[in-house]
Order: structure tokens, then sequence, then C-alpha cells
């Protein structure tokens, strides 16, 4: 029987559960596929954690890449055979063989792997949107990422260089400084060691970024906003060191006129057409060598529970994938 990692209950890494299951056949808009790599994504310890609350007994796991190997009476677009990534809900990605929704699955072209597909929907769909739907990017600006090593954080740099845009980026570690300059930060900053708003005025000598792109959250949030020239956009899309506190208006937001927005993937990517061009998007920069992808581990389904282990220690060195 196939395999699947399913949570019982909210907690560490410890309630993520191998079991076999019965997968069965797909229903008329659903499509049965074989997973060959399983994304591992920050978001997967929020739903495992009970941060981002979910129903349970659930699957986890949010983005693969695999083969089709039935589709139901009405899907079209799709036929058994296909290369296909996806990234959404419903839960249950970590899995060997699953059922989806066919509307959650691109086609992957010929020359992307499954293992890069799986490294990079989540991932390069969240740059996608920030860079480009989000927050305009422009060339010649100066932007402030947090988390530069991370998964997302090394694909943003690379993007934003791509349209002729400075990022400066924070790491936890001196380790990270080097990866992330490898990946196009024009400056790294250690923000265990170092104030990160004092460097960036430093860096931008006082003038400040025009927007700051925030997944750390609840330790980042305040100083983000000093980084911020007037009228800067504060973007914060995650909450890898804890949800954030409320926010007060009148002391946090108007001194300067700031934008302040919460992102997330659905809401800019809401039908198959935007999907598929999204991902097409990262597909072709990579065909072209406008990204490069190193996948920093990979994990068997077993490990899960080391693979998040890893993860929120802040031991990872870039994107990770899990092969079943
Ligand atoms: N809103 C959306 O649509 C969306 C979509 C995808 C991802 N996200 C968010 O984007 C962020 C990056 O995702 P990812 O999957 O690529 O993860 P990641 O960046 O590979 O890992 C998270 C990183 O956060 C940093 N971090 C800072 N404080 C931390 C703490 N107290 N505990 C753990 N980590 C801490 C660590 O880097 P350092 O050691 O360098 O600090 C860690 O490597 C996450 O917050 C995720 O939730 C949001």
């Amino acid at each position: 029987m196939p395999k699947s990692i399913i949570i019982n209950k909210n907690g560490g890494p410890e309630v993520l559960e191998l079991r076999d299951v019965k997968v069965g056949s797909p229903g008329p808009d659903e499509i049965k596929v074989t997973n060959h790599a399983i994304g591992l994504n920050y978001i997967d310890t929020y739903h495992r954690s009970g941060l981002y609350p979910i129903k349970l007994p659930s699957g986890i796991g949010l983005e693969a890449a695999g083969k089709v190997d039935e589709v139901g009476s009405n899907v079209t677009d799709l036929n058994k055979g296909d290369n296909i990534a996806y990234a959404s809900v419903p839960l249950g990605a970590y899995s060997q063989e699953r059922i989806i929704p066919a509307k959650i699955a691109v086609k992957v072209p010929n020359g992307i792997s499954h293992e890069l597909a799986a490294t990079l929907m989540t991932k390069g769909l969240t740059t996608n949107y920030l860079i480009t739907k989000t927050y305009k990017l422009k060339a010649g600006e100066t932007v402030l990422f947090h988390a530069a090593a991370g998964g997302v954080g090394q694909i943003f740099a690379q993007w934003a260089n791509s349209i002729g845009a400075k990022v400066i980026g924070t790491v936890g570690s001196d380790e990270k400084i080097k990866i992330a300059e490898e990946n196009g930060y024009v400056s790294v900053i250690n923000y265990t060691k170092n104030d990160f708003s004092k460097e960036v005025m430093k860096i931008t000598k006082n003038e400040g970024v025009t927007a700051v792109f925030d997944g750390v959250g609840k330790n980042t949030f305040q100083k983000s906003l000093a980084c911020l020239k007037t009228r800067g956009m504060m973007i914060s899309f995650g909450n890898a060191s804890g949800p954030l506190d409320p926010v007060n208006v009148p002391k946090d937001i108007q001194p300067k006129g700031l934008y302040l927005t919460r992102p997330s993937i659905a809401q800019y990517f809401t039908n198959k057409k935007e999907l598929q061009a999204g991902a097409d998007s990262i597909f072709e920069k990579i065909k072209f060598g406008k990204i490069k992808i190193r996948i920093a581990k990979k994990y068997k389904l077993s490990d899960a529970k080391k693979a998040h282990a890893d993860l929120e220690s802040r031991k990872l060195l870039g994107p990770a994938i899990i092969i079943p």
C-alpha cells in the first residue's frame, strides 16, 4: 500500500506519522498522481503545530511534483502520464500516491525535473506574486528581504536582480552570509549579531528602502518599519519566528504614511489560468538561467520528522525536498 504522513494531533515534529493509506480512484474533477518529489515549506510547520488551524486527522504538505496515473471523467486538460506539479490545499502532499483536484495541477514542461518543480512551485509562485503583483519591483530600487539564505530568499534575490533591482538580505548565521551573497544579495546582515535596521540605514546612507519583504514576522516586524522610506511598503508574508503582535496604526504606520499588507499565495493565483501562467514564468526563468536552484537537502518520506526539526532549527542552507 502507498505511504503517507498523517497527523492526528498538533504538536512538534513527533506528531508526523508514516502510515499505509488507501488511495482509490479519482472523482469526476480529480486526478490520481504518483508523487516523485515533495516540497518542504515552512508553512507545513504551521499546519503541523496548529499556528494555522486545520481539521484533524489530516495529511500534511501542499506541494509536490509527479506523474498523472488516472484522470476523472470531467478532466480534459490533463492526461495519464503527464508530468505535473501542485502547491495548494487540500493538504496531503507528503505521500507516495494521492488524489487531488485537477484544478490545482499545472503541467511541467520537458527539461524541468520533478525535483526542481517540487522545489520551485510554492517558493517560485510566492516570489512571483511578491515581486510582480504585491509590489511592482522596479530596476534601480533597493529593498530588504529577511531570511535571505532560505528557500524563498534564494529565489527572491535572483528574480529581483533579473529585473535590475538590488536586495539587502538578513540571515541568522555567518555561514549563511556567503550563501545569500551567491544568490545575488548586494549586502547581507547577520541579524542575530547586528541591529539590522541600523545596518540598513548605514548601507542606504540614511535613505532607507522602498519595501521590506518579511517572512520572519514577530522578531523582525518593528525594526523593518524603521528601515522604510516615507510611503514605503511593509510586506509581511510569513511568521517563521512567530505571529505578529497587533499593529498600532497611529504609532507604527501613520508617521511615515506606510503601506502594510499581509498577502497569501492563494489570493494571487485564483484560477487555473493564473496558476499555469505563474508557474510557466518560473519555469522560463529556470530555462533561461535567470534563476538557478541548488537543492540544499533531500529527505526520505520516513524522515519527515527530521526534515521539520531541521527547518525549524534554522539548520537548512536553502530549499529542501522530500523524496517519497
Ligand atoms: N504568504 C505566502 O504566500 C507565503 C508562501 C510561501 C512561504 N511563505 C513564508 O515565507 C517564509 C519563508 O518560507 P520558506 O519555506 O522558504 O522557509 P525558509 O526561509 O527556508 O526557512 C525559514 C527561515 O526563517 C528564518 N528564521 C528567523 N527566525 C526564525 C525562528 N525563530 N525560527 C525559525 N526560523 C527562523 C530562518 O533563517 P535565518 O536563520 O537566516 O534567520 C529560517 O531558515 C516563511 O515564513 C513562510 O511561511 C509565505
